[in-house]
């Protein structure tokens, strides 16, 4: 070891660097830098070293050139704090939608572009890594992140990460792939043990990060808080080597999510598995390493691997480069593309004809919900945003031209403002999440009196209804109070309905939730339905431009929605809702929560449509569905073999209606009987026509490669695509199925190890 204070690191020179470094240095590089982070006063977003609000930094040593860098949440846009003490200069940032919206696009090009805008408000900002994108399966509507993640699918959650991490990393920023992995449920996450066979995590949970991986280099991947069979994430070698560096050649660092020590996980067993950077970094931890290896329980070359890892990290990002940041992003042209992005991701579930709105005939709306004037642009915890402002219903329809009711503005407005100081005044305190610091809130809808609704009739063409859902980090979703209707938002559609209709009136519903609600039990009152998710700051412009058919919608949901809750085979071992969650469970405190010690994922591959299609159950709406106001012809598809490894599939689709528009095709593929049970289709490829006017046709070309057919064979621990005839499907949705092919394949293996084994045996669902 040499101490020549000349070495400095470049990006060539990392040997070198490595050799100069103190075993001192090499420990806290290891260890992120916000070492406030535990002191009484410091929160998930508190003030940072270098960019207030960011959530975390890897360490500076400047004795050998190696610069601080900066993390931030993540992922609908960089969350860091609009202001700062003793300047008037502000440092909000552009709300993008959140997940379930961007992957409702099925755009992989469009979420690129949004990717490409957040890399660039991250480097802008001072960051060097986005912490997105979320990436957890919905294995069940209840789960609280749901918003921030993709979709119950893991080939779509898959493809549109790999498009959001090459739009940011195009940038020269980073991104951090993120929760590694199954946590798809927030209660009791960091201790809760999630009980998977072999099977549903490399075939479900694991996919969309492997495809990630294999497809767009993310810089980073956030191991999660939870157990894995038994072994906490972020000490498991199993899933942070094994599978995603030796199997899949992941590259980059993998950092843990923000918890320092934890009890009963020793910061060595995390080096050793192969995490490289404990966030948010605790000083002890730094200790941790150096006595390890001074008493021999820590191997140097261990530190020394992911040492060389974090400098190949540090070399490629904007604080080494010294990226002049300016602080000032472009919110023109990202209002642009988050407007156009939602316009993409909404998703229309009903229309009896009444949209869109033509020739400017709806010239008043009454404008009901108390979300119509205080739009959820996205969720809470750390994966909100500050945005510089939210377009809601109100200022959205103004915008395009169309009247609201005064009367109603004037009694939600009054009712919003009174709500606000009400909610905060009753806050229990461990309730942190409900700080408005945390993202907007959800205030209780107000009971209107029929008579009100009755006396807007007259003054109105039609009336829209916003139905608001707010949910994040660190709680679960309740049934009854959070995916069903209470009694107040009942009685608002069914008064507005009964009135408008009564006068001839149409009535629109927006849901304006990050996840899946009940619909089934009102969704016959209503003319149109509008999911409009939370769909970034532009929200009430996105809807504008699809209610007045200035845009054609062609979202299509990414999650089943199911007619009620229960009917998810995974929710019967869905943990309920733990009331006094708080920040202490949130960041370790230690003890389980009883009764929720573990998960046990006992729907095993049955998720989603996997199991709403196995098993023939009724749905509200399926999985891919959404509607156009144009219709679309499927040709007969051709599905040939391409090489020996992989299967094309093309097929025409035509505009066969009035306006112009955009087609998803979705290709689910049906598997010969064989010897491992398969669920009865799963989607393989999609692909999102262009803007096609009508009479217009695009031939869509998607390539499947053969070992993405596969299934995972826990007996072999192999990948295996058993040879038979394979059938195409081709739709747009999971149940509207145009058009099929079949094609034979021979047998595909591909040898993997014995990962992840379960310690428990687990009463699997079989067909
Ligand atoms: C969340 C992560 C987030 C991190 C930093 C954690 O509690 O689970 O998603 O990136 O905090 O804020």
């Amino acid at each position: 070891m040499t101490t020549n204070a000349q070495v400095q690191l470049r990006a060539d020179n990392i040997d070198e660097v490595i050799k100069a470094m103190t075993l001192e240095e090499k420990a806290k590089l290891l260890v992120g830098g916000a070492n406030n982070f535990f002191s009484d006063n410091a929160v998930v977003g508190g003030e940072a070293d270098l960019v207030a609000g960011a959530a975390g930094t890897s360490p500076a040593i400047p004795r050998l050139g190696i610069p601080a860098t900066v993390l931030t949440d993540g992922p609908a846009g960089v969350r860091i704090d609009p202001t700062r003490k003793g300047s008037d200069k502000t440092y909000y940032a552009t709300a993008f939608p959140i997940g379930s919206c961007l992957a409702s696009t099925w755009n992989t090009d469009l979420v690129n572009k949004v990717g490409q805008a957040i890399g660039n408000e991250t480097k802008e900002y001072r960051c060097d890594v986005i912490l997105g994108p979320g990436m957890n399966l919905h294995r069940n509507p209840l789960c609280g992140r749901n918003f921030e993640y993709y979709s119950e699918d893991p080939l779509l959650t898959g493809k549109i990460a790999a498009a959001y991490i090459q739009g940011v990393q195009s940038q020269g920023a980073g991104v951090s792939a993120k929760h590694f992995a199954i946590n798809s449920q927030e209660t009791d996450r960091t201790a809760v043990d999630e009980r998977v066979s072999q099977r549903a995590a490399r075939e479900l949970y694991l996919r969309g990060f492997e495809i990630a991986v294999r497809e767009s280099n993310p810089w980073t991947v956030m191991s999660s808080y939870n157990q894995i069979n038994g072994q906490y994430s972020m000490g498991n070698r199993d899933l942070l080597t094994k599978i995603l560096r030796e199997d899949w050649g992941f590259k980059g660092i993998v950092m843990t999510d923000w918890i320092g020590i934890r009890e009963g996980l020793p910061t060595i067993t995390e080096v050793q598995a192969g995490n490289d950077l404990m966030e948010p970094g605790q000083p002890a931890q730094v200790n941790e390493i150096i006595e390890g290896v001074k008493s021999g329980k820590l191997d140097i070359a261990d530190v020394d691997r992911n040492v060389r890892r974090m400098l190949e990290y540090i070399v490629k990002t904007p604080s080494f480069k010294k990226y002049p940041a300016s602080n000032n992003p472009d919110f023109v042209a990202h209002a642009a593309i988050t407007r156009q992005s939602a316009n993409e991701g909404i998703v229309l579930l009903k229309n009896n004809g009444t949209l869109p709105w033509k020739n400017g005939n709806i010239k008043t709306v009454a404008l009901f919900g108390e979300n119509s004037y205080d739009f959820l642009s996205g969720g809470t915890g750390s994966g909100c945003v500050h945005p510089p402002y939210v377009v809601d219903m109100l200022e959205g329809l103004k915008n395009a031209g169309i009247k609201s009711s005064e009367t109603l503005t004037d009694i939600y407005r009054k009712y919003i403002e009174f709500a606000r100081v009400k909610f905060q005044a009753e806050r229990h305190p461990a309730k942190w999440y409900q700080n408005e610091y945390f993202g907007q809130q959800k205030y209780p809808e107000i009971g209107l009196d029929p008579i009100c609704v009755n006396k807007e009739v007259n003054g109105a063409d039609a009336a829209i209804i916003t139905i608001g859902r707010q949910a994040g980090e660190g709680v679960d979703r309740d049934i009854n109070t959070e995916f069903n209707l209470n009694a107040e938002e009942r009685a608002l559609i069914t008064n507005v309905c009964n009135a408008f209709h009564a006068a001839g009136k149409p009535v629109i519903v927006i849901i304006n939730s990050g996840s899946v609600i009940e619909t089934a039990s009102w969704s016959g009152y209503p003319d149109a339905i509008l999911c409009a998710w939370q769909p970034g700051m532009e929200g009430g412009n996105s809807i504008a431009d699809l209610l007045t058919g200035k845009v054609n919608p062609s979202g299509k949901l990414t999650m089943t929605w199911p007619i009620a809750a229960t009917d998810h085979a995974s929710t019967k071992n869905f943990p309920g809702q733990i009331d006094d969650y708080s920040l202490q469970q949130m960041i370790g405190n230690k003890t389980p929560i009883p009764g929720h010690a573990y998960t046990n994922h006992e729907e095993d591959i049955y998720v989603g449509y996997r199991y709403f299609d196995t098993f023939g159950r009724d749905v509200a709406y399926p999985f891919g569905f959404g509607l156009s106001y144009t219709t679309f012809a499927f040709s007969k598809p051709v599905v040939k073999a391409k090489g020996k490894d992989a299967v094309e599939v093309s097929i025409t689709v035509k505009n066969t209606g009035s306006v112009s528009g955009k087609e998803v095709a979705q290709v689910y593929v049906k598997a010969p009987k064989g010897n491992l049970e398969k669920p009865a289709q799963e989607l393989k490829a999609f692909a999102k026509s262009r803007e096609l006017k009508p009479g217009e046709s695009e031939v869509l070309t998607m390539t499947i490669p053969v070992r993405m057919l596969a299934s995972f064979d826990e007996a072999n621990s192999q990948w295996l695509t058993e040879a038979g005839t394979y059938t195409f499907c081709i739709g747009n949705s999971s149940r509207n199925i145009a058009a099929t092919a079949t094609l034979k394949l021979g047998e595909y293996t591909e040898k993997t190890t014995n990962a992840l084994a379960p310690q428990h045996k687990l009463n699997l669902l079989k067909q």
